[in-house]
């Protein structure tokens, strides 16, 4: 049984703080930390920071950490820590709001993630065997790590409107190879950047891609794909982009120069436009996902883009992890993949169940980090144990990130002979 909760405020991976708690039962101490993201959507469950001006520009979490340490440990201390959906009920009860704006998601996320620790080590089964229960799922699998090679947008200083290039080492044989194929293509790039653009572009961004100061996609690609064949995986290891287009979406239209100095205006894009561009890169390199390429609400392009059928759409924003806007893109066939991000939704349990939800449509689904992360490496069991094929964390680079592919490792090393890696089949529909 639950004996003690006890939360405070640490920091996460960009010094801002975040909640940590330590769940104790008979059996031990179980602890887990919750991510945060650079923009954060009206749709998604509400982070509580404590808006005091002169702390951490208000984004101090004590309030959070009062709530967990009060009323949350006061409803759940005597529960069995292997009822993950009872404790997270339990949460919910306490919560009028639709959003979780009452206890606040950091704060119930941080005690449901904790929580599901305890109650893999009360069944003595490794983490993502305990989720795999929880979701009724029997089969591992070991996910293709979308690995981030290059940065920009919101999560860099260059020009680069798109905020991410990443590589999916698809080809390989089992996880391990595909960190190995993943870092060598990384040290490639890096000395590739080196080259042509000097030490500076050689600095990272936040989720440790590189930010060299590009301001063109193409650029960018051209880039990765040099490095792809240097390191010699041409055809194995394939691309992906996350353009976070609902940062640089101006009205009706995208601009891809939101971030240069001298704005010219001269590349504002329509929808249409768009489409035509994203066509042209997935026929000239080999792109297979492309995510949020079109602003959050921006239904009717998403559609038009995922019905030529080209690569993976994946709805990052235009979902939030959102189970009534997942309900309508399957509906509308707006997109073909879901981006989970863990901390949107709140609990365990319901990320489970978006996750179903998302399988049953036969959508791609990416378990993903935060820009702002911590050491935690929860997403590693979960993107296992449910089995989505795919897992986004970053590049190679930066702890919090390695926490995760590490946690990764470590899993198949346990799996031994029954490890799968998705690999090929990493859209696992
Ligand atoms: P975020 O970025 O955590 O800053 O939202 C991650 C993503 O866009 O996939
Ligand atoms: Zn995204």
């Amino acid at each position: 049984a639950i004996t003690k909760i006890k939360a405070r405020q640490i920091l996460d991976s960009r010094g801002i703080p975040t909640v940590e708690v330590d769940l104790y039962t008979n059996k031990g101490m179980y602890r887990a930390s919750v991510p945060s993201g650079a923009s954060t959507g009206m749709y998604e469950a509400v982070e509580m920071r404590d808006g005091e001006k002169g702390k951490y520009l208000g984004k101090g979490v004590s309030k959070a950490v009062k709530i967990v340490n009060e009323k949350i440990s006061e409803a759940l201390i005597g529960m069995d820590p292997v009822l993950q959906s009872q404790i997270d009920q339990a949460m919910m009860g306490l919560d009028k709001t639709e959003n979780k704006a009452e206890l606040g998601a950091n704060a119930m996320l941080a005690v449901s993630i904790a929580a599901c620790k305890a109650g893999a080590a009360e069944k003595e089964v490794p983490l993502y065997k305990h989720i795999a229960d929880l979701s009724g799922k029997s089969n591992p699998i070991l996910p293709v790590p979308a690995i981030t090679v290059i940065s920009g947008g919101k999560h860099a200083g260059n020009n680069l409107a798109v905020q991410e290039i990443m590589i999916l080492p698809v080809g390989a044989s089992n996880f391990e190879e595909a960190m190995q194929m993943g870092c060598e293509t990384y040290h490639h790039l890096k000395a590739i950047i080196l080259e042509k653009n000097g030490s500076n572009g050689c600095n990272v961004g936040d989720d440790g891609g590189f930010a060299p100061n590009i301001s063109s996609i193409e650029e960018g690609l051209d880039l990765v794909r040099e490095a792809i064949d240097r390191a010699g995986y041409t055809g194995r290891v394939k691309l992906a982009i996350d353009v976070a287009a609902t940062d640089f979406c101006m009205g009706k239209k995208y601009d891809l120069d939101f971030k240069a100095p001298n704005k010219s205006g001269q590349n504002f894009k329509t929808g249409e436009d768009m489409v035509e561009m994203y066509t042209q890169l997935c026929k000239e390199y080999p792109v297979v996902s492309i995510e949020q390429p079109f602003d959050k609400d921006d239904w009717e392009h998403t559609k038009l883009f995922t019905s030529l059928g080209i690569c993976q759409v994946v709805g990052d924003d235009l979902l939030m992890s959102n189970p009534k806007r997942i309900e309508r893109a399957i509906h509308e066939s707006t997109c073909n993949a879901l981006l989970l991000k863990v901390n949107q939704v709140g609990t365990v349990t319901e990320a489970i169940e978006v996750v179903k939800q998302a399988k049953t449509a036969h959508w791609g689904v990416i378990i993903s980090h935060r820009s702002g992360e911590t050491e935690d490496s929860f997403i590693a069991d979960l993107a296992v144990g449910l089995a989505t094929g795919q897992i986004k964390a970053g590049a190679p680079c930066r702890g919090e990130r390695l926490a995760k592919y590490n946690q990764l490792l470590r899993i198949e090393e346990e799996l031994g002979a029954e490890a799968t890696y998705s690999g090929e089949n990493w859209r696992q529909q």
